[in-house]
């Protein structure tokens, strides 16, 4: 998708479509040269937070119809909302079978125009993404094939947005596709490519590399499996290799039946997307490869499938990796937190000062916070503020989970220096976590539980049911303000 900036009145844009946004208070409100088009429609449009209605211009002005967007009450307007109705006038446009959408950007209270036009730009590239690999069929209406934002002083918002919704679209398709075609091989293939074209080095660790480098509770979780493991570690040097080093990593767990430990049948299907944090991961490698941020970030994804079998890994068993700790197995699913052990050791063994790791790792979080917020969990507050900072500033949402030291007693085991599960279901998001932190000695560490995140279980007006990229954005903006200093 082709997205360009142009600075003219509204009304010479040539378009299919231009989207004019508009607060609570309708039309009058509309910019003067669109006005004798908006008049038309003075009845039927309030202006409230999401609506749409297209006007057909009757060649009063350059583009075919304008498309009139309610952003609602200009005080309860937020980046997310701002991002989500730019998306909802996208989809709402390719309905009328538009190829070239344009957009005005409005004045935001006291928001600079380049951050409106990025959040913008974020929600529309997002909004038209669809997954139509297995399709054999094309869908009745094309895609849109570009977005024209029309403003000042908007162009590095612009480039901004769309880097980012790209990345997260290239997760979004990868975390979408089923586990049958996304393998660990597969996953590293995809990493490879967006290395190649970021100029990013690349190591991918086969079976036998997993075993040189020690990466026992990642072969653990492999034992049942048909498909051998990848351990795909990736080095962006934007500061020359010097350090400080931030390392991200993600759950790259391309479908977890659960092991051993089976998964009820009903919705097992749903852990296709158990690679959301690994997916994540490739999105901001892609993105930052593009951004160029002067900073140095090691990005690890341990990769595998959870397979049961003769030869799977089984509760009870005692296994070690990386870190040399000892862990009984309670049980076989939960996987995510003994790869994630391995590749955060890993980060933490080649000298990375801080890390962000994210992951589907536990039911519970849908549980505690539902879609609205992923779950947080740190053994730093001083780090995991900062990553609240850019979790925030990217139009993200989590909310910080406890990380008392009581909380480590619940995941003791009686043989091993700790057991993969609390012995009670209690505190489910917070144990995942801090069995984390029992890996990475004293770095700081930030733990995102994307499980409630990952998945749009229902479409809307914004987005198709499927993967939503979480984590992209965040990832992103925390390497960008680590080159600013903020580690
Ligand atoms: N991949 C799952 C977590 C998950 C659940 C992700 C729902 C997305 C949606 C993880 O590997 C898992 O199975 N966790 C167990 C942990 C338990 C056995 C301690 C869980 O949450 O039930
Ligand atoms: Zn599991
Ligand atoms: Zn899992």
């Amino acid at each position: 998708m082709d997205v360009r900036v142009v600075n003219q009145p509204l009304h010479q844009v040539e378009a299919d479509v231009i989207v004019l946004p508009l607060f609570e208070g309708g039309v009058q409100a509309a910019a003067a040269e669109l006005r004798s088009v908006m008049s038309q429609a003075a009845d039927d449009f309030t202006g409230e937070y999401g609506q749409t209605l297209v006007i057909y211009s009757g060649g009063q002005i350059a583009a075919r119809k304008v498309l009139a967007l309610g952003l609602g009450k200009e005080d309860k307007l937020d980046i997310r909302k701002l991002r989500r109705a730019a998306g909802m006038a996208a989809r709402a446009a390719r309905e009328t079978a538009a190829k070239s959408v344009a957009f005005a950007v409005p004045a935001v209270g006291s928001m600079p125009a380049g951050q409106v036009a990025q959040f913008m730009v974020e929600g529309a590239v997002h909004g038209l993404f669809r997954f139509e690999t297995y399709k054999s069929e094309q869908p009745t209406k094309p895609n849109v094939e570009e977005i024209v934002m029309v403003g000042q002083e908007i162009e590095s918002g612009v480039t901004y947005g769309r880097i980012v919704a790209e990345a997260a679209n290239l997760s979004r398709q990868v975390n979408w596709t089923p586990g049958n075609h996304m393998t660990a091989t597969k996953l590293a293939a995809v990493a490879q490519d967006i290395c190649e074209q970021a100029g990013i080095e690349i190591e991918v660790y086969d079976k036998q590399g997993c075993q040189e480098l020690g990466l026992g509770l990642l072969l653990a979780v492999n034992q049942g499996s048909v498909e051998e493991p990848r351990f795909i570690v990736m080095r962006y040097k934007g500061n020359g290799g010097q350090g400080p080093w931030l390392g991200i990593v993600g759950k790259g767990l391309t479908m977890d039946t659960g092991g051993i430990s089976i998964k009820p049948s009903d919705g097992m299907w749903d852990m296709k997307y158990d690679m959301s944090g690994g997916g994540a991961v490739l999105g901001a490698v892609k993105a930052i490869g593009e951004l160029k941020p002067k900073a140095d970030i090691l990005f690890v994804v341990p990769s595998t499938d959870n397979m049961p079998d003769g030869g799977a890994y089984k509760p009870g068993d005692v296994i070690s990796g990386l870190s040399g700790k000892t862990v009984e197995i309670r049980s076989t699913d939960a996987e995510g937190r003994l790869i994630l052990a391995d590749g955060l050791a890993y980060a933490a063994k080649q000298g990375c000062t801080k890390l962000i790791e994210a992951s589907t790792l536990t039911g519970a979080v849908q549980i505690a916070l539902g879609p609205v917020r992923m779950g947080i969990v740190s053994n730093n507050d001083e780090w995991e503020n900062e990553v609240y900072t850019a979790i925030e500033e990217a139009g993200e949402r989590g909310w910080k989970l406890p990380h008392d030291q009581e909380y480590y007693e619940f995941f003791k085991s009686p043989i091993a220096d700790m057991s993969n599960s609390g012995t009670a279901r209690a505190a489910g998001s917070t144990v995942g976590g801090l069995f984390l932190m029992g890996h990475v000695g004293d770095v700081p560490c930030v733990h995102l539980d994307i499980a409630s995140q990952a998945w749009n279980h229902g479409a809307n007006k914004f987005e198709d049911e499927g993967a939503t990229g979480v984590a992209v954005r965040s990832f992103v903006r925390a390497a960008v303000r680590w080159a600013e200093g903020n580690r």
